[in-house]
């Protein structure tokens, strides 16, 4: 591991913090640190930090409540859901979309295709650790809390009774547990009740005092969650312990405490004795390897990943030393003057996704990050907190590659295998088909029915496709090979299967349908029984044409990559010719794109979803370096959609960013980046999905691929340096973004140029280059646009 100068001075730097009170927040680095006067008392409130299996929010109270979430506790086992009416009603449902009948249609699809029952299952909250010190809370002063997103842990002190109290909180994925340590300043000091709480479900909780642990287990009937063991454990320097009436632990005057918490349930774990005795296992190293170690540990891991990408967006103004909840209020009041603030949301955006998504299942249990991350203090969530694929969990993993953070992706694909055993089924019983089909959610375990049950929802038998361009963006980042061929490829070749037996000729297009537009609808034409009435189902959106296209891309380009003949495979040889059948995108009245295969009217001008503009981000198909007409529609239809209210969600605000990057407009890019940052961070910088709504955290994760793809593009085989720098990001300099091809760049720009570019290439072959769409430049003093890289090399770019 590299650890930059800058961080071995901040480590020095956090050593000082609680040293002395000379200047509340004067250690914090504003672009990395998030810090508080106050401690947190509510989810809005509570810093996250995690080891990717396992999430924990701590309030930093005097009386500390941290919520624990490990990824695979959900409300329970798999279920099918499949309706048995779907084979025979999907013919019925596709010939009245064929003879215009809509209502009647999507009447159909409800009673005959929606899953029975309607919801798959639910991310749950494993449970409450409760810290009693005793310590009233209106006593205590000089009260500080902090969270550093390079390092990954969060800490506070204050003053009680003249004794200075410090906690700090680790989240560690190597030895994979939780670990807390408690001290206070003065000998002896210290006491506080430890309990484990939960309102539903528990087994049996008990403390002893022969490991010093709390020992929580859960499950059954009301309870919420798959079968766990969670359980705390103490190890003390100085002072007794002892056990309480309600199954807690009483410690009382020691010094300094530590905790090490675990959590291991039966999706991880094939039985109950296995699962139980890996809680033991775990807290046992744990503790044996001591707190320290734990620490350091934790800290060079989290730290490994993070610091792999350096942004600096310009100097920090005053602002920028305000504790974090004031400086979010003096963002939005100060039109986004502190630039820095967007630093400090991309490295928690980081921090994020490596503390929620890490490799640490067995063999095909990665559990991805959800609609909150792991961060959930509910029995049942908003959404259930699922896997939402018709935009939500995709988002989530746009930072991955391009922000060099691969080592969160596994959980992606082993969610994406999980959905593909399951959606075989669902393709045989639902449609007859060979191959796989997933809908609009997933749940933990790959539950690809329909779900939900409404007519602007349900029906989408396309997240596949999406999904699936993530693994071929893999390769493309990464040149993995053996990705490609074992885990990617067998992906596309049965996506590709079912679309072959599932796509019909209409109008001499290969269609889908019955489908959506995901979430959108329109109003019936005339000419239709119901016209003027509202309906979503219908035939060949043109989302599902763009999301066809890429996989038919995607198959021809590893095919070559991976040297397989198409034409000896009955379905693959026919993936060239028909990829020519589908619809292209079409241009409507207004000169935008047609979201659909005719021109409704439109119910809503202002949805959140803007589908059919997937090929400008994240797909390319109609970005300005591959066809100006569309790109141009494009814009015509982010403008339409703006004007009448659009991108009100925080994901559709930062996908809207991400589009007009891809538009090479810098400044309604960052337009949009300013405007999420104004209206959805929560004190504690989780995003909400609407100003006072409810936290979602795909927007946090979306703002890292907006402000990486204002920097730096890749997707026309060419690398774009500065594309859609916006005018107030002027001077500055990022280390460490990814491109297509492998290429690692770091660059520094000012008065809106380019200074100087390094371009590594990590694997050879040819590096095309652009600066800031057509400024002129040298590649090592030479006039040139490309040249033949060599793995390791470093490449200067000039003006
Ligand atoms: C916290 O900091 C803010 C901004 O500097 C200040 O106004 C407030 O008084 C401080 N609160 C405490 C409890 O120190
Ligand atoms: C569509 O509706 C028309 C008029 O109600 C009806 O005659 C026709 O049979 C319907 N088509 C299908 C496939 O149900
Ligand atoms: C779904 O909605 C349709 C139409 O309202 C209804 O007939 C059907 O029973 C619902 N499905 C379930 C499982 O509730
Ligand atoms: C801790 O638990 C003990 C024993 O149940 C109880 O007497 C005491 O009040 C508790 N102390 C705190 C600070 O909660
Ligand atoms: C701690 O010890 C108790 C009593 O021996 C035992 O029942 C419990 O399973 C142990 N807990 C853990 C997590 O090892
Ligand atoms: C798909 O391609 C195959 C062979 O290339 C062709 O025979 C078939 O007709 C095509 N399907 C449609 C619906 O056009
Ligand atoms: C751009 O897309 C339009 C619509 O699909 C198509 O007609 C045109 O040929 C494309 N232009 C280029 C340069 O590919
Ligand atoms: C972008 O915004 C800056 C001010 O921040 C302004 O000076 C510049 O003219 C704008 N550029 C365009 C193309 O509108």
């Amino acid at each position: 591991m590299l650890v930059s100068l800058k961080t071995a001075l901040a480590v020095v730097l956090l050593a000082l913090i609680g040293a002395t009170n000379a200047q509340q927040g004067a250690y914090y680095d504003s672009n990395r640190h998030l810090w508080y006067n106050t401690s947190g008392s509510s989810f809005s409130t509570g810093l996250v930090i995690g080891n990717g299996r396992m999430g924990a929010m701590v309030f930093g109270s005097a009386f500390d409540k941290v919520i624990l979430n490990e990824a695979s506790v959900w409300n329970d086992l798999f279920e099918d859901r499949t309706n048995p009416g779907s084979l025979a009603a999907f013919p019925k449902a596709r010939d009245m979309l064929i003879d215009g009948n809509y209502t009647q249609a999507g009447q159909l699809v409800l009673r005959d295709m929606s899953s029975i029952p309607t919801t798959s299952r639910w991310f749950s909250v494993t449970n409450d650790l409760l810290l009693d010190f005793g310590h009233a809370e209106g006593s205590i002063s000089q009260y500080e809390r902090w969270l550093d997103t390079i390092k990954g842990n969060t800490g506070l002190n204050y003053h009680y009774n003249g004794v200075k109290y410090t906690r700090e909180y680790i989240a560690n994925f190597p030895t994979g547990v939780i670990a807390i340590r408690l001290t206070a300043s003065e000998p002896g000091a210290l006491s506080v009740n430890v309990t484990l709480d939960r309102s539903k479900g528990i087994l049996g909780k008990h403390a002893s005092t022969e490991n010093n642990t709390v020992t929580l287990d859960v499950g059954g009937d009301g309870s919420d969650a798959v079968p766990f063991r969670a359980a705390v454990r103490a190890k003390l320097d100085g002072g007794s312990i002892s056990t309480t009436s309600n199954s807690g632990l009483r410690i009382i005057g020691a010094t300094t405490v530590d905790l090490f918490y675990d959590a291991e349930t039966a999706f991880q774990w094939p039985s109950e004795s296995l699962y139980k005795n890996e809680v033991q296992k775990k807290l046992q190293n744990a503790v044996s390897r001591g707190f320290p170690f734990i620490k350091d540990e934790a800290i060079e891991d989290h730290s490994s990943l993070t610091t792999r990408v350096e942004l600096n967006l310009g100097p920090a103004s005053t602002n920028a030393k305000l504790p974090t909840d004031y400086r979010i209020d003096s963002y939005r009041e100060n039109q986004g003057a502190d630039v820095g603030f967007i630093t400090l949301a991309f490295n928690f955006g980081r921090h994020l996704l490596v503390s929620s998504s890490r490799n640490t299942g067995g063999p095909g249990l990665g559990v991805p990050a959800n609609l909150q991350g792991i961060w959930n203090d509910r029995y049942n969530p908003p959404w259930g907190s699922k896997y939402t694929v018709n935009i939500n969990t995709e988002m989530n993993y746009w930072l991955a590659e391009v922000t060099n953070l691969p080592d969160t992706l596994r959980p992606l694909w082993d969610l994406l295998w999980r959905s593909h055993d399951k959606g075989n089924s669902v393709a045989k019983k639902m449609y007859n088909c060979p191959g796989y089909v997933s809908h609009h959610n997933l749940d933990l375990w790959g539950d690809s029915t329909p779900h939900d049950n409404g007519t602007q929802w349900s029906m989408w038998p396309s997240s596949s496709l999406w999904l699936t361009q993530h693994a071929m963006e893999h390769y493309r980042f990464t040149g993995d090979r053996d990705f490609l061929k074992n885990t990617a490829w067998p992906l596309f070749k049965d996506a590709a299967t079912f679309y072959d037996c599932y796509l019909f000729e209409f109008e001499g297009y290969l269609s889908t349908g019955p489908s959506i537009s995901p979430e959108n609808a329109f109003y019936i034409p005339s000419g239709s029984p119901d016209a003027g009435m509202q309906a979503a189902i219908d035939i060949g959106p043109t989302m599902d044409n763009s999301l066809l296209y890429d996989l038919y891309t995607n198959i021809i380009e590893s095919s070559e990559a991976l040297g397989i003949d198409l034409t000896k495979d009955p379905v693959l040889s026919k993936v060239k010719n028909n990829r020519s059948k589908l619809r292209p995108a079409a241009i409507g009245s207004k000169g935008q794109i047609l979201e659909y295969r005719k021109e409704y009217g439109e119910p809503e001008p202002m949805h959140r979803h803007i589908s059919h503009l997937w090929d400008l981000y994240p797909g390319s198909r109609m970005t300005p370096a591959i066809n100006q007409t569309l790109a141009n529609a494009a814009r015509r239809s982010l403008e339409l959609r703006l004007a009448a209210g659009g991108a009100h969600t925080g994901w559709s605000r930062i996908w809207t960013a991400a589009c007009f990057a891809r538009l090479l407009d810098g400044n309604q890019t960052l337009y949009h980046i300013e405007s999420l940052l104004k209206e959805h961070p929560m004190k504690n910088m989780l995003q909400a999905i609407s100003r006072e709504g409810v936290f979602q955290i795909d927007s946090n994760f979306g703002l890292v691929a907006a402000v990486s793809e204002s920097l730096v593009q890749s997707h026309a085989g060419v690398v774009n340096l500065l594309p859609a720098l916006g005018g107030r990001l002027a001077a500055g300099s990022v280390k460490g973004l990814v491109a297509r091809g492998g290429f690692v760049v770091s660059m520094s720009w000012k008065d809106g140029k380019l200074l100087e570019a390094q371009i590594t290439s990590t694997r050879g072959g040819k590096l095309a280059m652009k600066v800031a769409n057509g400024q002129n430049f040298k590649i090592d003093g030479a006039d040139v646009d490309d040249v033949t890289t060599t793995a390791g090399r470093t490449y200067n770019v000039t003006l």
